[in-house]
């Protein structure tokens, strides 16, 4: 992370963000920094708003979102079932975010997402592409665990979305990578089937968003995880971040 962008790669991020119907690029896409002048663009109010916002600033507004609205939350039925609230972890200055559906029983447990069977398959990936895992941030649509692993009710949805879409505006990332449908179809507003979604770029709030298999789904379809492993590929490059080796790639179990 963090590597020098060439004037081609800027390129491409223009024209990707052309092809999106969007004419301002956001902070951080595509490797963006100040020293080469992306946010610099724009009119007054969008300079303030994407001004260059310093990782402690951002670990201390995720701190304070966490502490001021979401901590003891009974925004919804799942307050009452939870061990623990699942709030996310990682970078609080990632350039890529990775959002599933909801904590399983481990990461109510743990109070940590992606922690269980999933969560192996989700890091072994994050690692094959060169990445750590605290150096991404993850979350989840919703942040309490439905009992039996069920699908997020509308009403819980609806009363944790506001919560990670605080998150994203605080992490700014340059991209997030939707894990499964039920995330997908959430932050696209969209009925239209994982299958079919994946594999192309949408934008969520003006941010580039590619949506993927879930890896739970990858746990019990293994042949799929290619496809994963091509749309990761596709972000790395949006993001400007050299592909592994190819005697790496495609080994995410
Ligand atoms: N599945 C999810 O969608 N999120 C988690 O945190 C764990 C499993």
């Amino acid at each position: 992370m963090g590597e020098p962008v060439s004037r081609t790669d800027l390129r491409h991020v223009f024209e990707f963000y052309k092809a999106l119907g969007l004419d301002e690029v956001p902070l951080n896409a595509g490797g963006a920094t100040e020293e080469n002048g992306m946010n610099k663009k724009g009119k007054k109010d969008k300079q303030d708003k994407n001004k260059k916002v310093s990782a402690a600033e951002k670990a201390a507004s995720l701190e304070k979102l966490f502490k001021e609205e979401i901590d003891g939350c009974t925004g919804c039925k799942l307050s009452g079932g939870r061990a623990n609230i699942v709030f996310g972890e990682g970078d609080p200055s990632a350039r890529l975010m990775f959002i599933g559906e909801a904590p399983g029983a481990e990461e109510d447990k743990q109070g940590r997402p992606f922690v269980g069977r999933a969560g192996q398959l989700l890091t072994n990936l994050i690692e094959k592409l060169g990445l750590k895992r605290d150096e991404v941030f993850i979350a989840n649509i919703i942040k309490c665990r439905p009992e039996a692993n069920r699908d997020p009710e509308e009403d819980e949805v609806s009363a944790c979305l506001p919560y990670l879409k605080k998150q994203i505006e605080i992490i700014q990332p340059g991209a997030i990578i939707a894990l499964g449908r039920v995330s997908a179809q959430t932050l696209l507003q969209t009925m239209v089937q994982i299958s079919k979604l994946r594999g192309n770029f949408s934008s969520f709030e003006g941010i580039p968003l590619m949506p993927t298999f879930h890896p739970s789904y990858l746990l019990r379809n293994p042949k799929d995880k290619k496809l994963t492993w091509e749309d990761a590929l596709q972000v790395l490059d949006l993001l400007g971040i050299k592909a592994p080796a190819p005697q790496a790639q495609d080994k995410t179990q």
